[in-house]
């Protein structure tokens, strides 16, 4: 079983990666695998509606010059996703909102029914703000969103500063142990047959 983290800090070693290092380092202890894929400071666009993706299938991105597809790539061989976001202006940084965006609707079936968490850095506040931002993608994509003891927030403002919030770090932990308990719970478990979608967009 393997678990894929993304960082969404354009700082390498900033407090998201220290808040998704407590969470791999939990994981592994317990046997599952982890990866934190940093999104780095180069750019990434946003979706522009081409609907490519669809008309090509392949769960690709028709922008293959950022890292959009690398993740997609690596969600293929992934049963669970963690995302971790500094919180900008209240919210997650644009950055990742813009990858996710794109990683969902280009690649849907690698994260559909995968379990899901997120996780939102700040200094002082808007983290709870951010996490809701973050939760909406898993919740259209029956990803089973997975809990702590508190919502899955760390404060900090300097790099390094994560680990001084104990409370926060402690959350991190239990955090893995919801995620591994869970996809141990789950593993091999048909999902539910499920209804024909039927969209209904509100026009006639
Ligand atoms: C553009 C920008 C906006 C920020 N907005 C907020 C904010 O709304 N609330 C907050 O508490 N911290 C805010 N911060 C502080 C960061 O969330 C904080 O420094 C966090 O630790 C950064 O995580 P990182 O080290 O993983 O990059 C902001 C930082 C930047 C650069």
């Amino acid at each position: 079983m393997k678990v894929l983290l993304i960082c969404g800090s354009p700082r390498r070693e900033g407090n998201t990666f220290i808040a998704l290092s407590e969470i791999k380092n939990r994981l592994e202890s317990q046997g599952i695998e982890a990866e934190i894929v940093s999104i780095g400071t180069k750019p990434a666009r946003g979706c522009i509606a081409c609907a490519q993706c669809k008309a090509k299938g392949g769960n690709r991105c028709v922008f293959d010059d950022d890292i959009c597809n690398r993740i997609n790539e690596k969600m293929a061989s992934a049963d669970a996703l963690v995302v971790g976001s500094p919180v900008y202006y209240g919210q997650p940084n644009g950055t990742v909102l813009s990858l996710l965006q794109r990683m969902f609707y280009s690649a849907g079936e690698l994260y559909r029914n995968k379990p899901a968490a997120a996780v939102a850095v700040c200094r002082r506040g808007g983290a709870t703000a951010a996490l809701q931002t973050l939760n909406m993608p898993f919740q259209i994509m029956n990803m089973p969103v997975v809990t702590s003891q508190y919502w899955n927030i760390v404060y900090g403002r300097e790099e390094g500063q994560a680990r001084l919030d104990t409370e926060g770090m402690q959350t991190m932990r239990t955090l893995a142990d919801n995620m591994a308990y869970l996809l141990k719970a789950i593993d091999g478990k048909p999902w539910p047959e499920r209804e024909p979608s039927q969209p209904m967009h509100f026009i006639r």
